[in-house]
């Protein structure tokens, strides 16, 4: 397992980051050479995301990944970081079952080498998101388009769009209270990730939520522009940085200086 140093970005570091206007910059990574070549690039927060379903095993969803799956990956990533804070989802049914499997599935990740848990969703999501922080676990929450429940929602589509916002709100703020110490915003409304952005304590991260959240996160691949069919959210910084590592470097650039998302690579609505 690495070593932390005073350089490295921990999770107290990413609440000063909220506070200071910094941006934090996040970006998914599921093998020891990216991974490599991200924290070199300056990227703050490493996700081994259950997206590896898709973007590495081929699948049509996140559904078919394991624990198994996700704790070799994070131990790959692990090998390869030395500044970024390491964070690893918790995959479909590893935390749904009962708390007890959840502490036992987000301690294996945290013994592969993460340092954080992201768990989907709120609900009955909420007590678990409370065991895991009373217990020291560092938790991160996602809600909007959770691809975990891809069928319940009918398609990989936006979420808190009118009056679904409100509810969104509620969750945002009953995570936070939970004790979650970062919260992922996907596929939602720019404004609407703004205010929650403005409301709660703990940073939020977006993917597909606009400019304003306190930082931004990107599938790997997406960013590498290997994505054929990318969502509205997706940048291509390969053509603009040249290399894997110039990629990487123009978008915590563009994240940090806020040009990334732009207006057209978010929701209005
Ligand atoms: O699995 C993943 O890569 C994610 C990000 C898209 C936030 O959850």
């Amino acid at each position: 397992m690495r070593q932390t140093d005073h350089a490295s970005v921990t999770v107290p570091h990413l609440r000063t980051m909220k506070a200071q206007g910094q941006k934090i910059v996040a970006l998914t990574a599921y093998d020891v050479s990216f991974a490599r070549i991200m924290d070199r690039a300056g990227v703050d927060v490493v996700l081994i995301g259950d997206s590896l379903g898709m973007v590495v095993q081929g699948h049509k969803t996140t559904l078919p990944v394991t624990l198994a799956d996700m704790i070799y990956h994070t131990g790959c990533v692990s090998r390869g970081v030395g500044r970024a804070l390491i964070v690893a989802d918790m995959p479909f049914l590893s935390f749904q079952g009962g708390m007890e499997d959840a502490l036992r599935a987000a301690g294996q990740l945290m013994q592969a080498g993460a340092q954080m848990v992201k768990v989907e969703g709120a609900g009955p999501v909420l007590d678990t998101v409370a065991y895991l922080h009373a217990r020291g676990i560092p938790v991160c929450g996602h809600i909007g388009l959770t691809p975990q429940s891809v069928n319940a929602f009918g398609g990989f589509k936006v979420q808190g769009r009118g009056e679904r916002g409100g509810e969104l709100k509620v969750q945002a703020h009953k995570l936070a209270e939970a004790g979650v110490d970062a919260l992922v915003l996907e596929a939602v409304p720019a404004a609407l990730a703004a205010e929650i952005t403005r409301h709660v304590p703990v940073p939020t991260i977006g993917i597909g939520a606009g400019k304003d959240c306190d930082g931004q996160v990107l599938v790997m691949h997406d960013a590498l522009g290997l994505n054929e069919q990318a969502p509205r959210f997706v940048r291509d910084f390969l053509t603009r940085g040249g290399s894997i590592e110039g990629a990487f470097g123009a978008y915590a650039e563009a994240v940090r200086n806020g040009s990334f998302p732009a207006e057209a690579e978010s929701y209005l609505t």
